[in-house]
């Protein structure tokens, strides 16, 4: 069966796909702002610790689930469990996983569709298109439609490609290509007047604020998020590691690239931020604090640009492209999810599942572009709020309490050449049987009251 299956062909393949998820419009948009208004680099140091202590574990948990069952979370979960009734329970977290997954796609080709528009926008008006600039910058039911579609589109063709030449090729290509575009635009953002301001608010830490509770659970939500936990992203891919690698060394490069671009990002965004205040953009919400998210992307740094010239159109369309291969690389592991459900679950091809897939969510995401102002945020709210920490703790309480240990060790000695557990072996199956649980209880806990 494995012969069939899909499998990276390199680690390297397997760490620019996984980090490549991993890496989305979250850290690019979302980490630098929440540093700068939680306690600059106190909430980094947090990041990173939580991204570690917490994120990284679950991580572990989702790829040695994928490999061990070389299958989809359904499939990975049912391999695990002893009795029907675990089976039963993990069918439908499997099946929540999955659905999931889909809902966070429909969304997130609506904001990716923006982006391709904000970058297609700039050099058309630089030639002379104002119209066609202005329709695809403006905010109108036909542009939202038309661009997700031509997302999903670009989202399918690279899911219908398969593992190694869809997937795994186009991850290789566009990775390093975002790398050497983030820190150009850094280095670039960080000459102009005013930069220099926006990275002492990054990197003076407000030491009072790293003991709120606030700026620790903001923190480890971000994390939690920004490696794509939780909804069996990971586990299939990890499903696709081959036998030979050595799977806590894969998670931590993974999880190291993820939090390094989304550090990486901040000196890129907070002096970009200031540069724009210096020349006149509001920077700031009514309350004081930054502006962020989608006003910062679709407003403030427009303005940026704008009051630049032809050097401005060099950099929306530098930045707008690398926000949409971040989209990219994050969309073909959640079109990937349902896919290789489809394929495995029915045997289709891969080309029929993906279009199936395909369709399926964008109708999903159809609706939402139709209904924007009721289903835009409840979408958000209930996929990455709710569904996807209840999705990690199961996830945890397979790997912790279902699956039997000593197969658990078993699937992480493969290829171990020490005879001797090593510290991850002694600490990670106790770790993510008390402590991961413990702590998503406690993020649920608190976003629910
Ligand atoms: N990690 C992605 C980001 O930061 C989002 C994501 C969530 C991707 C779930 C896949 C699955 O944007």
């Amino acid at each position: 069966m494995s012969a069939q299956r899909g499998e990276f062909g390199s680690r390297f393949g397997f760490i620019m796909a996984a980090a490549g998820s991993a890496v989305g419009l979250g850290n690019i948009w979302g980490f630098p702002t929440q540093a700068a208004s939680n306690g600059g680099a106190a909430f980094v140091v947090v990041y990173l610790m939580l991204a570690f202590l917490l994120a990284y574990p679950v991580l572990m948990a989702e790829l040695t689930l994928g490999r061990h069952a070389h299958g989809n979370m359904i499939t990975a979960l049912a391999k695990v469990s002893r009795n029907g009734t675990q089976r039963g329970l993990g069918t439908l977290v499997g099946i929540v996983g999955i659905f999931t997954a889909s809902l966070i796609l429909s969304f997130y080709a609506i904001v990716s569709g923006w982006m391709i528009g904000f970058g297609l926008a700039y050099p058309l008006n630089a030639l002379g298109a104002t119209d066609a600039s202005t329709w695809l910058s403006e905010f109108s039911f036909n542009r939202n439609l038309l661009l997700m579609l031509v997302f999903m589109a670009l989202t399918m063709t690279v899911v219908a490609g398969g593992v190694e030449k869809g997937i795994e090729r186009w991850s290789k290509r566009l990775m390093p290509a975002l790398i050497v575009t983030l820190v150009a635009l850094a280095l670039y953002v960080l000459t102009l007047d005013g930069a220099a301001e926006g990275l002492a608010v990054y990197l003076v830490p407000d030491l009072s604020k790293i003991w709120s509770t606030d700026l620790i659970f903001n923190a480890m939500g971000a994390a939690f998020f920004s490696l794509s936990l939780g909804v069996g992203t990971m586990l299939i891919y990890g499903s696709y590691i081959s036998d030979e690698e050595h799977l806590p060394t894969l998670g931590a490069q993974v999880a190291l690239v993820d939090v390094g671009i989304a550090v990486l990002a901040g000196f890129l965004i907070l002096p970009a931020m200031y540069v724009a205040a210096d020349r006149g953009v509001m920077i700031f919400n009514e309350a004081g604090g930054l502006l962020s998210e989608d006003t910062l992307i679709f407003v403030v740094l427009p303005a940026l640009f704008d009051s630049m010239n032809e050097t401005g159109t060099v950099l929306a369309l530098a930045f707008f492209g690398l926000m949409s291969i971040a989209a990219l690389t994050s969309s073909i592991s959640m079109l990937e999810v349902p896919v290789s459900f489809l394929v495995e679950r029915f045997q289709w091809g891969r080309l029929q599942a993906a279009l199936v897939a395909t369709v399926i969510i964008s109708v999903m995401s159809t609706a939402i572009v139709a209904n924007f102002d009721a289903l835009f945020g409840l979408v958000i709210t209930i996929s990455t709020r709710y569904s996807q920490p209840l999705l990690g703790l199961a996830l945890c309480l397979y790997a912790g309490w279902v699956w039997r240990r000593d197969l658990l060790l078993k699937e992480l000695a493969k290829n171990e050449p020490l005879i001797e557990p090593t510290l991850f072996m002694k600490w990670w199956p106790w770790y993510v049987r008390f402590v991961c649980p413990t702590i998503v209880v406690v993020i649920l806990v608190r976003t629910i009251a």
